[in-house]
């Protein structure tokens, strides 16, 4: 699928096979969260672009890579997304973060924005949208248009699972918005679930419900 990167490693595909089944913990899928987070940052990291440095080590100088350019901006969707940020800060650990506040409006699906906080210069910065289900694509659709308004230039999108309903209306509003997910499932549900799906992502990972 066009601008879609589908991460197949073993870990992931095991650790998310984990998260789905019902009686994973809130423990143990906290924990899965993070460590998935990790993985997935890892692939979308992959093609960051390099400089060159001059460094001395204990026997030569030489000319070695280093990271180009200004730190990259993690962007969690309040509240799922904070699930991954700590395994990608791990990952990253001087990356700047913008947090998104969303909420899904019950009734009609639609996004409510009730919170943003994001770096000043986001325009020199590349930009991962974090959101662990790309359902209706209403959350994620809306936190890109408030990013680009706040001067975002390069976004990509990482989640853990997707629907195609989701990866359809997000690409038909912004094409130039790659996701990178563990799992393109069937479908939603009447409610805007995924299905086969985890349930609700917050509530597995703060045991709310
Ligand atoms: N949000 C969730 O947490 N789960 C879904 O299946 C869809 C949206």
């Amino acid at each position: 699928m066009q601008g879609v990167h589908l991460v197949d490693h073993p870990l992931v595909q095991h650790k998310l096979t984990l998260m789905r089944d019902i009686g994973c913990s809130t423990r143990s899928f906290r924990t899965l969260m993070n460590e998935i987070g990790m993985l997935l940052c890892y692939e979308v990291t992959r093609d960051l672009p390099l400089a060159t440095t001059t460094i001395t080590t204990p026997l030569t100088d030489m000319q070695a890579p280093i990271l180009a350019g200004k730190k990259l901006v993690l962007a969690p969707i309040l509240r799922a997304g904070v699930g991954f940020l700590d395994g990608m800060l791990e990952l990253v650990p001087s990356a700047r973060v913008a947090h998104i506040g969303l909420y899904r409006d019950p009734a009609t699906l639609n996004a409510v924005e009730y919170y943003f906080k994001a770096p000043q210069d986001l325009s020199e910065r590349l930009v991962i949208l974090v959101d662990p289900m790309l359902a209706t694509g209403n959350s994620a659709i809306a936190a890109v248009d408030r990013l680009k308004k706040a001067g975002a230039g390069e976004i990509r999108m990482v989640c853990l699972l997707a629907a195609p309903e989701g990866i359809a209306k997000m690409h038909a509003h912004h094409p130039d918005v790659n996701i990178w997910t563990a799992a393109i499932d069937e479908k939603l549900n009447d409610h805007g679930y995924i299905v086969s799906g985890l349930g609700d992502a917050g509530d597995r990972m703060f045991g709310t419900k």
